[in-house]
């Protein structure tokens, strides 16, 4: 049975850790693993746009000597309605391993329970873990470890970022926080699930309204877009409310003096960032859209390690 990477805590606290020392060492020799020379082709299918994603995916496939089989959904039969499993069972015959950006959750655990191949989230509308591995190890770096760090995550607490960061830096032992206004607040069950976890490995969760008590303090202020894809038609009611939850030169006074700031990107400047921040000192979003590559990297060959 393949293992697959669908949300967070697929990995244990151990295995995000060997991924993210994977990681460390692949971003210092891009060439040292290749597991899928061959080439070996792994399938990556977008329903969703991209850029990040889709080139950390592409040139990291490719430093691992394997081929990057980009895949536009809208121009598959995937994207005429034909079913997840038949996809799955075609794929996993021809490529090593399957990446895909979808929509819901239930999608790509479709995906999983028919691919004899390692099948990675590259995004759903409920979690985006690869993501939150590039945030670990960009912490990592900055602070030589995560445990015990506090991540103060503000905006749409109800989105795939914020679940991530809940069971993500739960799983790697940080002090996690969540604030967002009340009707975009967390799945009680993601929440449940981070706590848990928390208990195992010495950190902790909060979710709140507040955005100052999020924030004070913090070693890591995160954010992300207050319109996520595919609630575009929703956009002019997801402004006010996220005003307060803005990461701003003031949000950022109040955390800690060498706290970093990190946005999965795109970021809309003004909005559920400043631009000072975006651009400022203390952002470390350039290290994190580049550590995407090595974090992804280090989940495949740890999954094409176990095949
Ligand atoms: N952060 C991220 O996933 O970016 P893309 O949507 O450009 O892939
Ligand atoms: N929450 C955002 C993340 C983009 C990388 C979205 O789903 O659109």
């Amino acid at each position: 049975m393949a293992r697959h990477f669908l949300r967070d805590d697929d990995l244990s606290p151990a295995e995000q850790a060997e991924v993210l020392a994977l990681a460390a060492e692949l971003k210092a020799a891009p060439y040292s693993k290749r597991p899928l020379d061959g080439p070996e082709a792994v399938a990556v299918i977008f329903d969703k746009s991209s850029t990040r994603t889709r080139v950390s995916f592409s040139v990291g496939i490719a430093e691992l000597g394997g081929y990057p089989l980009v895949i536009d959904a809208a121009t598959s039969q995937l994207g005429r309605g034909e079913p997840i499993a038949d996809t799955a069972r075609v794929l996993d015959r021809q490529c090593s391993a399957i990446v895909w950006r979808t929509f819901g959750q239930t999608r790509i655990e479709q995906m999983a329970q028919a691919s004899a191949v390692p099948v990675v989230n590259a995004l759903t509308d409920e979690f985006h873990p690869c993501q939150i591995l590039a945030d670990l190890q960009t912490v990592n770096e900055r602070f030589g470890s995560a445990a015990g760090r506090t991540l103060a995550y503000l905006g749409d607490a109800s989105n795939n970022m914020a679940h991530s960061y809940l069971l993500g830096g739960a799983t790697a032992g940080m002090h996690v926080r969540v604030a967002g206004p009340q009707e975009f607040q967390p799945d009680a069950a993601v929440v449940a699930d981070a706590q848990a976890i928390a208990e195992t490995t010495g950190g902790s969760v909060m979710v709140t309204t507040d955005a100052g008590a999020a924030a004070t303090g913090a070693d890591v202020l995160a954010t992300d877009t207050w319109v996520s894809m595919g609630q575009e038609s929703e956009a002019a009611d997801r402004e006010a409310p996220f005003v307060p939850y803005q990461v701003n030169e003031s949000l950022l006074s109040t955390a800690s003096a060498e706290a970093i700031v990190l946005h999965c990107l795109p970021a809309y400047r003004g909005k559920e960032i400043s631009e000072g921040v975006l651009d400022g000192p203390q952002s470390a979003i350039w290290d994190e859209a580049e550590n995407r590559r090595h974090a992804q990297k280090a989940l495949l060959v740890w999954l094409l390690e176990r095949r």
